[in-house]
């Protein structure tokens, strides 16, 4: 295996750090990779906002679903989905005034600029990812910096065509505790498809969910269980998490990004 696919391999979520600072030169390391990241028309639709501030990753901590982990992480990336950049420059560029003027079709940014901005912004955070794990450097994905938009809105300034999509934990990997096994993932089967999409039948799902099953099962059967609730993994599964509090939050708060966005 070559070394960048080693380091593909490798990564795992690290949710426990070493107290060692990440350096300067290692901070730019891994910016620089994620600008080289693939952007839809070179237009770099993303901003990354350093958090280093303690008390303001303290309250990171906090409303990201309260993960104390992320107030440990020595250094903290916020990936921005960014059209406000692009629309102010189109605007002080008089694009509105000449539109008129010729009677061209004029717009403000809409859903399909937030979804290549969206784009954008993961792939150079997933490079970034990339890039630190091959300078020793673990990460997690924070997904609840999705949920309670207001509060991070005014905690980062947001103007309206911004959108917090990811927030990345980096660190070294804490030198003593459990080293998390590596994660399972679904047969290649399940998750490529050949010229077109496929729906699987319960059978079918029976084999792809089997791993999740078994986990489950052997959770349920451990003293004081998991899920009474749940006849099964599918039900432990939605109802942990699909409409746990954390997950309807974070519906709430999207649909006020969109509105702010359309
Ligand atoms: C979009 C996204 C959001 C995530 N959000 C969280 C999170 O809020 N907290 C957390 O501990 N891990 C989070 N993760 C990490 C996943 O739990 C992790 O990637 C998954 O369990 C697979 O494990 P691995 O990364 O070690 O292979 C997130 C990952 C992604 C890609």
């Amino acid at each position: 295996m070559n070394p960048t696919l080693q380091v593909i391999e490798g990564r795992r979520s690290v949710r426990a750090y070493s107290g060692q600072p990440i350096t300067y030169e290692e901070k730019d390391l891994i910016l620089q990779a994620a600008f080289r990241a693939p952007t839809a028309g070179n237009m770099m639709l993303y901003s990354i906002v350093e958090v280093e501030d303690q008390a303001l990753k303290d309250r990171l901590a906090e409303t990201c679903d309260h993960q104390p982990f992320i107030a440990k992480a020595p250094y903290l990336l916020l990936f921005l989905a960014d059209f406000q950049r692009w629309f102010d420059f189109f605007t002080s560029s008089g694009v509105e005034r000449r539109s008129r003027e010729l009677n061209l079709p004029y717009r403000t940014p809409q859903a399909g600029d937030l979804l290549l901005a969206c784009c954008d912004a993961l792939i150079a955070a997933q490079t970034a990812v990339i890039a630190a794990e091959s300078l020793g450097i673990g990460s997690c994905y924070i997904g609840d910096i999705l949920e309670q938009y207001e509060i991070h809105r005014d905690l980062f300034n947001l103007p309206a065509y911004t959108l917090p999509i990811s927030l990345v934990c980096f660190g070294r990997p804490a030198a003593a505790g459990p080293q998390a096994n590596r994660t399972p993932r679904f047969a290649r089967e399940f998750i490529v498809h050949k010229n077109s999409y496929r729906r699987f039948n319960p059978e079918e799902m029976e084999t792809m969910f089997k791993h999740l099953r078994e986990r489950f099962e052997a959770q349920r059967k451990a003293p004081g269980g998991v899920s009474p609730e749940a006849e099964n993994v599918g039900q432990a599964v939605f109802f942990r998490k699909f409409v746990s509090d954390f997950s309807l939050e974070m519906s709430r708060s999207v649909r006020e990004m969109l509105k702010n966005w359309e």
